[in-house]
């Protein structure tokens, strides 16, 4: 059976997009078919996953042309007399890496959003009993999708945002991971989710339609991404954080297991400790990875659309006219993220068996 996993976190910039890509494909790299889904409205996992990024044009095109699926058209399907699964509404499109597939976003979903919210408010009534179908069907649709697929996980990339799709999203999710920068805001958007989660909980698990939606979206853990590692001796361990982003890593962490962990609790909805304890090396709960700073390596990465962990040297030295020393250094680096996102693949997949 599909597992659905949502990365949610209602503040932008915190990594949720490039952890999407990056987790998906090392998870179609170890052999499980994968799809992306890409439920922001900006939807730049599908410029990156399509190689649109650096492409006007061909981003123009794509967005023409809309030959294929998206999250838009496949929501939207409720609307049919017979709202099937099947033929065009089912497809997904194939991506650089075997195994991984992707559902494309649509900038039009965000309005189909606004529809979610007010059929979570009026679709229990008589009068708008039509739009009882919205919250549930996507849900519905995606998992048909999986079973069409034989997917082995889907990876949702949401929208910084507390919109109704992030609602119905999150309540259709199998598990979700709250990427984080460490910084204030996160540590203030993880407080914000020790409120919104049972508020949403109530509201969707109330809502009676014939697309139920399972509300048990069981938390993973934090991803700590995007800080500035400390390296003073050559032989430092390269992964750890300067000391002014380990005050934030430690602070968020802390905050999370006193204020967001008691609240997902009472619902049923977080991983025991014991089990994260026993599928995540080297880390401390409910911190599911630490990542660094990408550094110059991003912006090569953004350049081949692909992750950072598969750039190969000849695209290293094509990109950075790197040579010696600092050429070998960046070549050390991809391996260290190689290892990361392998090891966070490995913690996912021995936290969702
Ligand atoms: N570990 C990292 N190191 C450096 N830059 C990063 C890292 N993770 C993400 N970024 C960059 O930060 C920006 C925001 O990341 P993104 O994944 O789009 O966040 P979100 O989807 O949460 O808004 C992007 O430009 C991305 O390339
Ligand atoms: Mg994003």
């Amino acid at each position: 059976m599909v597992k659905i996993i949502s990365m949610f976190n209602n503040k932008g910039g915190v990594s949720k997009t490039t952890t999407s890509m990056n987790l998906g494909w090392m998870l179609a790299q170890k052999g499980y078919r994968t799809l992306l889904v890409d439920a922001d409205p900006q939807s730049n996992l599908t410029s990156l996953t399509l190689s649109l990024s650096d492409d006007d044009d061909a981003r123009e095109l794509f967005y023409q042309k809309r030959d294929s699926n998206d999250i838009w058209r496949l929501a939207s399907n409720y609307k049919q007399p017979n709202p099937e699964i099947a033929g065009e509404i089912a497809n997904i499109i194939s991506t650089a890496q075997d195994n991984l597939f992707i559902l494309p976003g649509y900038i039009q979903i965000e309005e189909f959003s606004t529809t979610i919210t007010l059929a979570l408010e009026l679709g229990g009534s008589k009068q708008f009993e039509y739009l009882a179908k919205v919250p549930g069907y996507l849900n519905y649709a995606l998992r048909r999708i999986a079973d069409i697929h034989k997917l082995d996980y889907i990876i949702v990339d949401m929208a910084p945002s507390l919109s109704g799709l992030n609602e119905v999203l999150l309540m259709g999710s199998d598990f979700f991971i709250a990427p984080c920068r460490p910084d204030f805001f996160s540590e203030i958007a993880i407080k914000n989710l020790a409120t919104i989660i049972p508020d949403w909980h109530k509201t969707v698990s109330n809502f009676k339609t014939d697309y139920p939606l399972p509300c048990k979206p069981v938390f993973l853990g934090l991803i700590q991404q995007n800080y500035r590692p400390r390296r003073v001796n050559e032989d430092d361990d390269k992964n750890k954080p300067a000391k002014s982003f380990q005050k934030w890593i430690d602070r968020i962490r802390t905050t999370t297991n006193s204020i967001l962990i008691p609240e997902l609790k009472k619902l049923d909805i977080v991983i025991s400790e014991e089990k994260f304890k026993a599928a995540v090396q080297n880390a401390i709960p409910y911190d599911l990875a630490y990542i660094s700073d990408f550094n110059s390596l991003v912006a090569a990465a953004q350049d081949f659309n692909k992750p950072i962990f598969t750039l190969t040297q000849e695209e290293l030295k094509k990109y950075t006219n790197l040579f010696g020393h600092a050429l070998r250094t960046a070549n050390e680096n991809v391996e260290k993220f190689q290892e990361t996102f392998s090891s966070l693949a490995d913690s996912v997949i021995g936290l969702t068996q």
